[in-house]
């Protein structure tokens, strides 16, 4: 199958300057200006990423996933249409404005408008952060992931999986129903949340340091209405994050240290210890799903669920030994 990741994201908004500091102070994303009209955010050496778009109603927006190269994209469009699903084939004009050689668009079943693309920009100018972070995780796993309110899964997982071709990573049933969907090694780059709306969910990002991450957080207590989601450990994908309440209505995941999944070679399973190992407070859940939530998590800290840490070169340091106190007991012999 031909998606290769989530390469971009635009979203409509009234207020530009909101979205600005917003990406850069708190997330650390770069700014380019776009005219009056749109501002991009740049996320590594892509032109850009993250586009806000005051020509688009508040709640508009657009997912781009990437393919190849252009015979990718042909194939695609023609399974979409062998499937029934009106494919449009854009032209040049939008595809200067996304920086990519050319793109379709399509809507998935509930109306999410996406996009399917090859030939992203590369920027000329070397990727300058908004704050000063280690940076984003992004190339080969995209630009991390989109979560969509829905309200009947399988009325889109048949077209995630069989016509987009994303494999499903795993499953959650309660405190609410959600699937998990990869086309590469992030564990998941779409995933399907059934909570009877049909929206947004959260964007995620994921950092090369867990220290951006907490000094985000840091930076995010400073206006602690703004953060929709407590620091915590989802079970899964392994990350560790907060969720912040973004300036487009919906949430932005701010994580690190994702698992990675081998795609063509996973086996689905159901996750029951989650949503969270622990942390994770969910303060936009209904009261009710809150506090099951909550049993959930104090039921796995009492089963002593751990997970190791995904790590990446550079951001850890190997201790000596498993145990200092067994080395050590060894070592006297
Ligand atoms: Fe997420």
């Amino acid at each position: 199958m031909e998606i290769r990741g989530l390469g971009y994201m635009g979203v409509g908004a009234s207020d530009l300057s909101d979205w600005t500091s917003f990406a850069t102070d708190w997330l650390g994303m770069q700014m380019i200006e776009r005219g009056n009209i749109a501002r991009a955010f740049r996320m590594d050496d892509r032109s850009q990423r993250l586009v806000v778009d005051r020509s688009l109603a508040e709640r508009e927006r657009y997912f781009g996933f990437e393919v190849d190269d252009a015979a990718s994209l042909r194939s695609l469009a023609a399974r979409l249409e062998a499937a029934g699903v009106k494919v449009r084939q854009e032209p040049t004009a939008l595809a200067d404005q996304r920086f990519v050689k050319e793109l379709i668009s399509f809507d998935d079943p509930s109306g999410n408008h996406l996009e399917a693309f090859h030939g992203a920009a590369v920027a000329d100018e070397p990727f300058r952060p908004g704050r000063s972070i280690s940076g984003f995780r992004t190339g080969a796993l995209g630009m991390g992931h989109v979560v969509f309110h829905v309200k009947n899964i399988d009325d889109l997982l048949g077209f995630y999986r069989d016509t987009l071709g994303f494999g499903v990573s795993d499953y959650i049933t309660t405190p609410f129903r959600a699937y998990f969907l990869h086309v590469n090694a992030r564990h998941h780059s779409v995933a399907l949340i059934e909570t009877g709306k049909q929206d947004l969910h959260h964007l995620m990002v994921e950092l090369f340091s867990l220290d951006d991450v907490g000094q985000g957080y840091d930076i995010a207590l400073g206006e602690p209405e703004k953060i929709a989601t407590t620091l915590g450990r989802h079970p899964n994908d392994a990350v560790t994050s907060y969720y912040l309440r973004s300036p487009g209505g919906f949430m932005l995941e701010y994580g690190w240290g994702g698992k990675d999944v081998t795609p063509g070679n996973w086996t689905a399973k159901e996750v029951t210890v989650g949503p969270s190992l622990w942390g994770h407070d969910r303060t936009w859940l209904p009261d009710d799903q809150r506090q099951k939530a909550r049993d959930m998590r104090l039921k796995a800290a009492a089963d002593g669920v751990r997970q190791p840490l995904h790590v990446l070169d550079g951001n850890y340091v190997r201790q000596d030994g498993v145990c200092p106190w067994w080395d050590a007991a060894k070592a006297r012999g």
